[in-house]
């Protein structure tokens, strides 16, 4: 028999399971998909600033340098993190980026070393990744990356849409108290994702700064098919898009 948990803090120990999908819609793992959506070929996911020029310092210009603090493109990156800045030209030229975000890279990192197969997901994606993940084991993690190692309302409605997805595939699926919690947030948005994500503390920091259309953006449901997963390339961590 299938099971979901969702682990609804970043801050929670992780159990051993068959796969994962880590969330965190506003906005890396929607930048993730949207990355690959539109061509994209490889990301390194790195956990600080300074990783991520090191390992581009080693691997070359070629490689994009793109990611935030703060939500802002840290100093001397090629772009931020808002999936808005992404388009296919840019990416024909430079299908190649390493990647750091303050929740989200540590949140598939973290699930990297839980094991299992490691998928990225978010509301654009969410059947497609559900079903990848109903695909791919029987026992099923979402880990929601959250805000500075605490649930973020963003991630756990995200997550709640996606096991709803995953009702959809099969109804007897059983759900773990963590699983519930997601769903119930979901289903008292009446279907409006947007609803639930603006009710985020993250909204309102995307909002203030100007930066409301990634919200819009990140809210839209079932756009792709694309269901991007973590692997390895040369001593990397490396996320492929499928
Ligand atoms: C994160 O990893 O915390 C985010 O994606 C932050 C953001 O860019 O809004």
């Amino acid at each position: 028999m299938k099971e979901i948990n969702v682990v609804l803090s970043p801050s929670e120990k992780l159990d051993q399971y068959d796969v994962w999908l880590v969330i965190d819609i506003l906005r890396a793992t929607t930048n993730i998909v949207n990355f690959f959506d539109l061509g994209g070929r490889m990301i390194i996911p790195a956990k600080t600033v300074e990783e991520a020029r090191r390992i581009q310092s080693m691997l070359g210009k070629e490689w994009l340098l793109a990611g935030e603090r703060n939500m802002l493109p840290p100093e001397g990156f090629d772009l931020g993190n808002s999936p808005l800045e992404y388009s296919e030209s840019e990416l024909s030229r430079h299908p190649y980026a390493i990647l750091t975000t303050s929740n989200g890279t540590s949140a598939l990192l973290k699930a990297s070393r839980a094991g299992g197969h490691i998928f990225v997901a978010c509301a654009r994606n969410a059947a497609s990744a559900a079903q990848k993940a109903f695909n791919s084991g029987n026992s099923i993690g979402i880990l929601c990356a959250g805000r500075n190692q605490k649930a973020g309302l963003d991630d756990i409605v995200c997550a709640g849409l996606v096991v709803d997805r995953f009702l959809k595939l099969d109804q007897g699926i059983a759900l773990s108290d963590g699983a519930r919690v997601a769903l119930e947030i979901w289903e008292n948005c009446f279907d409006n994702l947007q609803r639930g994500v603006r009710s985020a503390q993250h909204a309102d920091l995307l909002i203030g700064m100007g930066m409301e259309k990634d919200i819009v953006f990140s809210c839209e449901i079932d756009q792709t098919e694309k269901v991007p997963h973590l692997t390895e390339w040369e001593q990397y961590p490396a996320i492929e898009g499928y």
